[in-house]
């Protein structure tokens, strides 16, 4: 087990029936009514007046108006709005944060670190009068802040019951790390609601958050009171509370709170991974039942019931899941999630993706002019994505110190220049089989590099749409499927940023390039795999890398096929064995060459001409 690192504190803010808020943001007389949002037949979410009354998310369109015949019901296929209000919302948040340990899951979901937030303020803390504090927001402005009493959390708790810390009782002092761990994490609670209200009151969203040490115990603990809560994970943590004569003084909360968790609803473990934890525990193939858009247990097995099974370690662990797509480790990945240990980082925000791409699903794409109007159409999408993400807006008095390319007009440029271009695909007639032999609904892909015509700003983007993809997408996608091919989804992706000069709007030059490699470092290493967690929607419900690696079932595909153009921002979906970014085609000569080397290749061709 790795250190709890209970020093932390991390903050997880999950808004509210996000896409309907959205809408009601827009449109604030949507408020009161039941409103659902329409991706193809499906509620992808719903408010919770229609929650009230007897609506859910990801049910079937006609299903929810036999159960609620006035529901209201809004087209949510178009992300932009989400993904603009995403963006607003995180920028929001992240303008708190003192070290930039901001990350977004998904759309709707913030981690914020505010672990020096706390211990500056833990600083500044009169232990003799709780009750009258002051919370600093700004390090060089001491009127910036909040009162609040720190005897207390704020909101909810778990366990529930709580009583305050009195100055004077000498039992609450005699534990110094108890106390410091329960104190940090009342200063959270309070910070975390007053982030909670000033995003309501300021943007109009309403969120849920939880406050613990980790990512994982966050992230649980703001579910449990939903909407518009939020919740704190109190101590003790840690294991080994036994006094000095062996005897167990007090349970610890991490694992009481974990203990009657259904296993499938730990972040990190995907429904492979749970039915084979659940058949695990069970001695026997668990049951579960296959319903429209995921698998869903009809037999629950806690966490609480696996750690309990003599047999269960990481070893056996690492035996049990390795066959399932995951990577190696994932035994002791997933003994520690049961656990309550996630030792992972809230990574560092950053000022541009690390990828970009666009993706959709299908029943059958069986004909080539098929593929290629939805080759125009994802393209069209993934430059208007690059020239909203990659661009800015250039402040005259900086301009003029820099040097721009001559044929962009003179007030935009590029931040960042992805250099490579990938196509995924998934096709029913793939016969890759994974590790057990079974068929695979993996995807494949071909990489080559991003020809330099998609960053002309002064093209339209259909037209840099049709070169691109005549000129490069139809002959990756060639190679891909030199025959017959019946397709269930289509990704195209650019990554491998070639980062420009940073020039962000109203940014002193020089500071900038002081703090360039620090503020860059974070996406230098592009091709690494992200460890960020993302959320997808194949089943439902948010999960981690390892999950996505997992292979399709055809339930999925039928899932998928349902759903709407995701866009999936930070690169790549690592399922993708067959083809990798190490090896990719020169789009000039054809010739194959590892990545590194293509940029050195590249100049090669351009001195030739
Ligand atoms: P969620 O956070 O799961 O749902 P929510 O924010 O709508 O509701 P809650 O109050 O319970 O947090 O997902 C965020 C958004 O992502 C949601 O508004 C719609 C979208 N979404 C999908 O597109 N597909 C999915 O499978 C799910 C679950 C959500
Ligand atoms: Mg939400």
């Amino acid at each position: 087990m790795p250190p709890r690192r209970d020093d932390r504190i991390i903050l997880h803010f999950d808004y509210d029936c996000f896409y309907a808020s959205v809408f009601e943001v827009e449109n604030p007389s949507l408020k009161g009514v039941p409103l659902a949002v329409q991706q193809k037949q499906i509620v992808a979410t719903c408010n919770y007046e229609a929650r009230r009354r007897g609506l859910q998310k990801l049910q079937l369109v006609t299903e929810a108006k036999k159960t609620c015949p006035e529901v209201v019901t809004v087209l949510g296929e178009d992300l932009t709005k989400f993904r603009d209000a995403s963006k607003e919302l995180f920028q929001y948040l992240r303008s708190f944060s003192w070290n930039e340990r901001v990350e977004r899951l998904g759309l709707d979901e913030v981690f914020m670190d505010v672990s020096d937030i706390i211990a500056y303020n833990m600083g500044l803390l009169n232990y003799n009068d709780l009750r009258t504090a002051f919370f600093n927001m700004s390090r060089s402005d001491p009127t910036v802040g909040f009162s609040f009493d720190a005897s207390v959390p704020a909101g909810h708790t778990f366990p529930e019951q709580v009583l305050p810390l009195a100055e004077d009782e000498e039992q609450h002092w005699s534990d110094p790390v108890f106390i410091q761990l329960r104190l940090r994490l009342h200063l959270a609670s309070h910070l975390a609601q007053h982030l909670r209200l000033l995003v309501e009151k300021e943007k109009g969203y309403t969120s849920t958050v939880g406050v613990s040490t980790s990512k994982l115990l966050s992230k649980l603990a703001g579910n449990v009171h939903k909407p518009s809560a939020g919740t704190t994970l109190m101590p003790p943590y840690a294991d080994d509370l036994q006094d000095d004569a062996g005897i167990e003084r007090e349970k610890s909360n991490v694992r009481l709170f974990l203990s009657n968790y259904e296993v499938g609803l730990i972040p990190g473990i995907g429904h492979k991974m749970a039915h084979a934890l659940r058949s695990f525990t069970l001695g026997r193939e668990a049951a579960q039942s296959v319903e429209l858009n995921y698998h869903k247990p009809s037999e629950s097995v806690t966490v609480s019931e696996i750690l309990k099974h003599p047999d269960a370690n990481p070893i056996a662990f690492e035996r049990l899941l390795s066959g399932h797509g995951a990577q190696r480790g994932i035994g002791t990945r997933v003994w520690q999630l049961l656990n309550g240990c996630d030792d992972s980082d809230v990574s560092q925000a950053r000022d541009v993706p690390r990828g970009i791409s666009i993706e959709d699903s299908y029943q059958k794409l069986e004909k080539l002019e098929d593929v290629h109007d939805e080759l125009l159409r994802l393209t069209c999408s993934l430059v208007k994505r690059m020239r909203v993400d990659l661009v800015t807006d250039i402040e005259p008095r900086i301009l003029d110190r820099v040097s721009h390319q001559k044929n962009e007009p003179q007030q935009r440029r590029w931040l960042a220049r992805p250099k490579t271009v990938r196509l995924s695909t998934r096709d029913r007639f793939s016969s890759a089989t994974n590790t057990e032999g079974e068929r695979s609904w993996a995807r494949t892909s071909r990489s080559c590099p991003l020809p330099s015509f998609i960053f002309d700003l002064g093209q339209s983007v259909p037209s840099i749409a049709e070169q691109f993809v005549t000129g490069t997408l139809e002959n990756l996608f060639r190679k891909l499927h030199p025959d017959r091919f019946c397709l269930s989804l289509i990704n195209v992706g650019v990554t491998d940023m070639d980062n420009e000069i940073d020039i962000r709007r109203g940014r002193d030059i020089s500071t900038m390039f002081k703090t360039q490699n620090d503020r860059l470092s974070g996406w230098r290493i592009d091709t690494e795999i992200p460890q960020a967690m993302e959320k997808t929607s194949i089943n439902g419900k948010s999960m981690e890398r390892s999950d996505t690696m997992e292979l399709y079932g055809s339930e999925e595909d039928m899932r998928l096929s349902q759903s709407s153009t995701k866009e999936v921002e930070s690169l790549w979906q690592d399922e993708d064995e067959v083809d990798t970014l190490d090896d990719v085609d020169c789009t000039l000569c054809e010739a194959k060459l590892p990545a590194f080397a293509m940029a050195a290749h590249l100049r090669f061709h351009r001195l030739d001409s």
